[in-house]
């Protein structure tokens, strides 16, 4: 994003902090002023720990976890939720999720090993990636993964090859490609089939892959595994990927004789990043994945697999905001003004990355009517570095604290050092208590590597 174009619409809302709705955590309050999260005043965090600075309600968390359990398993007693950890891990992240009775969904040998550190339950842990290198493959095999998703032929050969040697079966899911393009940003979209991920089912590919896996003695197929794609709004996503797989299962058995007996959906349920953003709830969702998949398995008279779902962030997204401190106010007369703040790019990518939106406040000035239009950068050295243009936002002056929402997911765990910029800390706050779950990082943290 080279030039930010302007907005000839922007205009200020004057909506106060408590009128933005969905995008807010669920325990945010206005008090004297004052925005805060989880019973914890904001601008107290940002004097304690500094800005930038991620705050995440636990609670929320916690809740939205409950509730993908809850309306999953409401219509089929063998659910599970697989929490993806691209969205945002950390060791306290693994413990809670291990504690919710949740599974995890890694992508790295990095991700599996703060699991592991963690103590995450391995059985509970789904390894995940388009090019899992030997040494992760030997990692997680070694660790006792629960399920390796296997995305091409040359792993399928490595992972028999490295569980044979260990003397070990290793339970995989086979990810397909169902063609189903979701209705969502282009960029982030995996479900069709010219994709590096998974096998496809036009070319034949996806079937080939089952015979494979069927006939190595080092894998033991347990079942499919599909993503469609991310900040899904339009539930009948999954409903056409879901009649396209369980079709697939179908010719399985007929084929093989081979009964599938599990299926992971993948995530990709939208939230709220905006004001007029109205997603589908976890109970519709619940209810389009396992009624769909049970009535398609009946049509084709096939048992009812057990079924997983893999969400991120509508897990984690709307309970996160990100904590900055304005540092200049830079008017530039019949152009636009900039607030800009201490992150940027670096706490924050999505913007530059995918053109997202975010709603901001000012912390401090929370009951006050967001009457200017601002774009709020940061302070890297790429003039696409922003979180937010032409933005409706309460009057800025430097000192202010100023809130992002919406920042839970794909925003620390996408951070970077660009500038030697140091990352963020986390708090996770609840009940009016804060707690430190991820350190700032300090000027020794960015030359710890150079030798
Ligand atoms: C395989 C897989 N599962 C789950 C997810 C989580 O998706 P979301 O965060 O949109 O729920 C992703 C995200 O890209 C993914 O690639």
């Amino acid at each position: 994003m080279a030039n930010i174009a302007c907005d000839p619409n922007a205009r200020p809302d004057f909506k106060t902090t408590m009128e933005l709705g969905a995008v807010l955590p669920q325990s945010a309050e206005v008090k004297d002023g004052e925005l805060y999260i989880g019973g914890v005043n904001t601008i107290d965090l940002a004097r304690e720990y500094g800005t930038a600075l991620y705050v995440m309600d636990e609670q929320q968390i916690r809740d939205q976890l409950r509730n993908y359990l809850k309306w999953t398993r409401y219509h089929w007693k063998d659910v599970d939720v697989v929490y993806a950890g691209k969205a945002f891990i950390c060791k306290a992240m693994c413990k809670l999720v291990a504690e919710e009775g949740c599974h995890l969904d890694v992508s790295s040998g990095g991700e599996l090993a703060i699991a592991l550190a963690a103590d995450f339950p391995a059985e509970r842990v789904v390894a995940h990636g388009n090019n899992k290198t030997m040494q992760e493959l030997t990692e997680a095999i070694t660790a006792g993964v629960g399920r390796i998703v296997v995305d091409s032929f040359d792993e399928l050969s490595r992972i028999d090859s490295i569980a044979r040697d260990l003397g070990k079966v290793q339970p995989i899911l086979i990810r397909i490609t169902p063609g189903v393009v979701a209705d969502t940003h282009a960029y982030i979209t995996t479900g069709s089939e010219d994709s590096k991920f998974g096998f496809g089912l036009r070319d034949g590919l996806a079937f080939k892959a089952v015979e494979t896996a069927l006939d190595l003695p080092g894998i033991e197929l347990k079942g499919l595994h599909m993503h469609i794609g991310s900040q899904i709004f339009v539930l009948n996503s999954y409903a056409k990927a879901i009649e396209v797989i369980v079709h697939f299962m179908d010719e399985i058995r007929e084929k093989t004789g081979f009964v599938i007996s599990e299926l992971d959906t993948g995530g990709g349920l939208g939230i709220a990043y905006g004001v007029p953003d109205e997603p589908s709830t976890i109970k519709d969702y619940g209810k389009v994945i396992v009624d769909d998949i049970k009535e398609h398995c009946e049509a084709h008279s096939l048992p009812v697999p057990r079924i997983l779902v893999e969400p991120g962030r509508s897990i984690v997204a709307n309970a996160g905001v990100t904590l900055y401190t304005v540092g200049t106010v830079k008017h530039i007369p019949n152009v636009r003004t900039y607030v800009a703040v201490d992150g940027g790019m670096t706490d924050n990518i999505r913007t530059a990355l995918y053109d997202a939106h975010y709603e901001p406040v000012i912390a401090n000035k929370s009951d006050k009517p967001r009457d200017t239009v601002v774009t709020i950068a940061g302070k890297h050295c790429e003039s696409g570095d922003v979180i937010v243009v032409d933005t409706p936002l309460q009057s800025a002056e430097p000192g202010d604290i100023l809130c992002v929402f919406a920042t839970g997911a794909y925003c620390q765990s996408m951070a970077s050092n660009y500038n030697k910029q140091v990352r963020p800390g986390v708090v996770f706050v609840n009940n009016g208590e804060a707690r430190l779950v991820v350190r700032r990082e300090t000027y020794e943290d960015l030359m710890r590597c150079d030798v």
